[in-house]
């Protein structure tokens, strides 16, 4: 099926805000974490069946330094410390794809910031 895009700004954000001041975002604006590891953005994506799907990050990172992110689907890593390395500017946005089994139904997927700069901005989540 084709991806669904579920928007950053309006997900479950700890330690980040909506902002929308570097263009070329998809939506109403992007998460722009805080600058401390543990900051957050939590979707809830819908799966119709059990099984294996892409979770693709949309994210800027106008820094020259990796603001890695743990992802967890329902709780459990996916993916631990995934780069998010720099995109040469905070307009220039690209994407960071991990595979994880999803189950039937609702599934919560979160990707924490893991170093002391935070996240990278982040657009969306297409599943
Ligand atoms: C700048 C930029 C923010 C970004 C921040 C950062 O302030 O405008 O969008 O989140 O740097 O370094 O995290
Ligand atoms: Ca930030």
């Amino acid at each position: 099926a084709a991806a669904i895009t579920h928007e950053a700004e309006n997900a479950v954000i700890s330690q980040g805000v909506v902002e929308s001041n570097h263009t070329g975002f998809t939506g109403t604006g992007f998460v722009n974490y805080n600058n401390s590891a543990g900051g957050y953005v939590q979707w809830t994506v819908n799966a119709a069946q059990a099984g294996s799907a892409s979770l693709t990050i949309r994210y800027a990172n106008g820094t020259s330094t990796n603001r890695a992110m743990d992802i967890t689907v329902n709780g459990a890593a996916a993916a631990t410390s995934r780069a998010f390395p720099g995109t040469g500017a905070w307009t220039t946005w690209t994407t960071a794809t991990i595979t994880a089994d999803l189950k039937a139904g609702a599934n919560t997927v979160r990707a924490t910031a893991t170093t002391a700069d935070g996240g990278p901005n982040v657009d969306h989540l297409a599943v």
